[in-house]
This record gives C-alpha cells, sequence and structure tokens, in this order.
C-alpha cells in the first residue's frame, strides 16, 4: 500500500510544505520571508503574519506540483517545536484543520528530529542513493542548535552534546553584524573565506573550553567583538581592509570547535557512519573537514544537499512517515513547543 504524506513547516521564517510518498519526494515548496532582512534579524510577530499568509497558497502549491488531492494524503504531520510559538501556531492550526477536514491523522514532529531525518528522504532518482546505517552520530548544526546526536533507529535518539550558550549559526550571524554584514551572515562569510587569498591563519580567537562534547560559541563572539574593536580603534579601515581573512580565520575556528567534538564522540562511541545536518551544514569549510576527518579516520560521511539542509517540509513529512508506520499520532489537544524540553 502507497502511502502518501503532507509534512508542515513554520517554526521560524520559512513556511514550507512537502508531499511524500513512500519516503519519496514528491514535493518541497519553500516560501522564504524577506521581511526580515531590514532589521538583521527575524522578528517573530512579523513572521507569523507572514506563515498566516503564505500557508494556504504553499500547501495548495505542494499538493499541486506533486500531483495529489487533498483526499490522497494518508496523514500530516507538523512541526510542533521548538521554534517561534506564533509561529509554530500557524502550521499546528492548519494541521489541526486539515486532519479534522480530512479524517486522516495527525503526527507532531520535533524539528531538529526533522533535521537529522532528512537524510532519509529520497529525491526522485536518487532511489539508489546510500542512507546513513544505525548507529549512527549526527552533528546537526543550525540558526538556533549546535547538537551532536547518536542515532540509534528512526525516532530513538540521544543528544549527547549541545551547546549552552550561542549555537554555531548564531557565531556566524553575531560575528557578521559585527562586521557590518547583513543578515543572515553565514553564507557571505562562507562566501567571502573563500575569496582567492584568503588566509584563514590570518588571525586567532578565543577557543572554549568546556566539558564533555557540549558546545558553546558566546565566548568567540565576544573575543571577536573586542579584538575588532581594539583594531578599529587604531585603523577605522580595518575591516575592510581585511575582511576576507577575518572571515576565513573566523570560519576555520567555528569549523575547528565542531569538527573536535564530533572526533572525540566518535572515537568514543566507536562510530564511523557520520553525518552532518541543519543550515550551517552549507558551509564549506564544514564539508570540507568533514569528509577530510572521514578520509582520515575511516568513516563513511553523509552530508545532505543543500535544499535539504535549511528549514524545509520534506525533513517534516519523512519524520511524519516513520511515525505514520508505527501508529504514533498526535491528537487534537497537541499545543505548539517553543522548547525542545517542552516536547
Ligand atoms: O537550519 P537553518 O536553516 O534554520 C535555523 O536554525 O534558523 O539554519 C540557518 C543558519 C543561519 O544561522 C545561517 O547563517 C546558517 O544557517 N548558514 C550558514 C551557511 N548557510 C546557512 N552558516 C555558515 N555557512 C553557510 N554556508
Amino acid at each position: 500500500m502507497e502511502i502518501t504524506i503532507l509534512g508542515i513547516e513554520s517554526s521560524c521564517d520559512d513556511t514550507s510544505a512537502a508531499v511524500i510518498r513512500d519516503g519519496v519526494l514528491l514535493s518541497n515548496v519553500i516560501a522564504s520571508q524577506a521581511v526580515h532582512a531590514q532589521y538583521g534579524g527575524v522578528i517573530p510577530e512579523l513572521a507569523s503574519r507572514a506563515h498566516g499568509q503564505n500557508i494556504v497558497p504553499v500547501i495548495d502549491a505542494a499538493l499541486k506540483e506533486a500531483g495529489v488531492t487533498p483526499a490522497e494524503i494518508d496523514g500530516i504531520a507538523v512541526t510542533r517545536g521548538p521554534g517561534l510559538l506564533g509561529s509554530l501556531l500557524v502550521g499546528v492550526s492548519f494541521a489541526k484543520g486539515f486532519s479534522l477536514a480530512q479524517d486522516t491523522p495527525l503526527m507532531e514532529v520535533n524539528h531538529l528530529q526533522g533535521h537529522v531525518l532528512a537524510h532519509f528522504v529520497t529525491r526522485p532518482g536518487e532511489e539508489e542513493a546510500p542512507k546513513p546505517k544505525f548507529p549512527f552520530l549526527c552533528l546537526l548544526v543550525s540558526g538556533g542548535n549546535s547538537q551532536i546526536v547518536l542515532v540509534r533507529d528512526y525516532l530513538d535518539m540521544e543528544i549527547i552534546g549541545t551547546t549552552i550558550d550561542d549555537a554555531a549559526g548564531e557565531a556566524f550571524d553575531k560575528c557578521a553584524k559585527v562586521m557590518g554584514l547583513p543578515y543572515p551572515g553565514g553564507p557571505l562569510i562562507d562566501r567571502l573565506a573563500r575569496s582567492e587569498g584568503a588566509d584563514p591563519h590570518a588571525f586567532k580567537f578565543a577557543k572554549p573550553s568546556v566539558p564533555g562534547f557540549d558546545y558553546s560559541f558566546s565566548g568567540l563572539k565576544t573575543s571577536f567583538l573586542y579584538f575588532l574593536r581594539d583594531r578599529v580603534a587604531d585603523d577605522p579601515e580595518f575591516i575592510e581592509h581585511h575582511k576576507t581573512d577575518l572571515c576565513a580565520s573566523l570560519q576555520a575556528t567555528i569549523v575547528d570547535i565542531l569538527m573536535n567534538k564530533l572526533v572525540r564522540a566518535a572515537k568514543q562511541y566507536d562510530i564511523t557512519e557520520i553525518a552532518v545536518a541543519g543550515g550551517v551544514s552549507a558551509n564549506s569549510g564544514l564539508r570540507e573537514a568533514i569528509e577530510a576527518a572521514g578520509e582520515r579516520y575511516g568513516w563513511t560521511t553523509y552530508i545532505p544537499p543543500i535544499s535539504l539542509t535549511t528549514d524545509n517540509a520534506a525533513m517534516i513529512a519523512i519524520t511524519g512517515y516513520y511515525k505514520y508506520l508505527r501508529e504514533e499520532f498526535a491528537d487534537l489537544s497537541m499545543a505548539p513547543a517553543a522548547r525542545a524540553a517542552e516536547m
């Protein structure tokens, strides 16, 4: 029997809907919200309003692109959290209405679990592409999270390390802001770091010393800020003159911090199946470092296509698919959760 799942994602500033049939992606539509760029960060109230405007057209487009009608949907999966409460409410309310109207099961999805399971989305024509084998470690790095997740099965995951303050994406974005770059700064830092002649060893920044597999990035952000303040005091053109070296050095530091714990975790858990997920996994320095570590330590590495690394509903639909198979359904009293700990 074919199983067709509609997934909805509205946890931050992207409204997305996707249709998956037996794990194969039929559509993945994303409406990004340009409104936040002028403020240098996501404004929750504006995000909720934009989700409200986008949700129906985005779902309609996803169904049309997939060539399915609402009656052909076997189950609807929606991000319950973590994320912005007002934004989550838009997706959750729509999903409940759809479930009620179509008499289809509702599945609640943890956004972070979705990022990890993005590795199991099969794109048409790529049925043979290898998927991580259990157990594997997933480095989950996004604008809001930096975690090392031990994945024993589709729905059996343990967070063995997490950030105690800022996330890796936040470190990129906040340091970019200090340099006067527009939001989100991560992709721009990546591009500047790859400019010809950019030297990743030009500057040295503080690396945290945190026990276990936890991460910390707020110290790096602060030391970067003070470093620039002192240099700019002597030379107002300092940032402009050294932009590519600053970006390359900063990126190398963040990648180094992430890789150091990942390598130690892989050794301690004796795992060689290593995956990376979340928006920051688009970073070219991190991708190269994971591949290099893979060769050095005999890992099999899994790096998702960029379209599945940033927030998207395909990862929500695939998580919903595994929940559907196990009949892990939510009822209509399910409420969105801003924090993962509330789920
Ligand atoms: O997973 P994601 O799309 O959503 C949130 O967690 O909100 O991640 C977004 C984050 C942002 O911090 C963005 O700057 C970062 O991912 N990012 C990057 C790159 N592409 C996106 N950071 C570094 N290098 C990139 N190429």
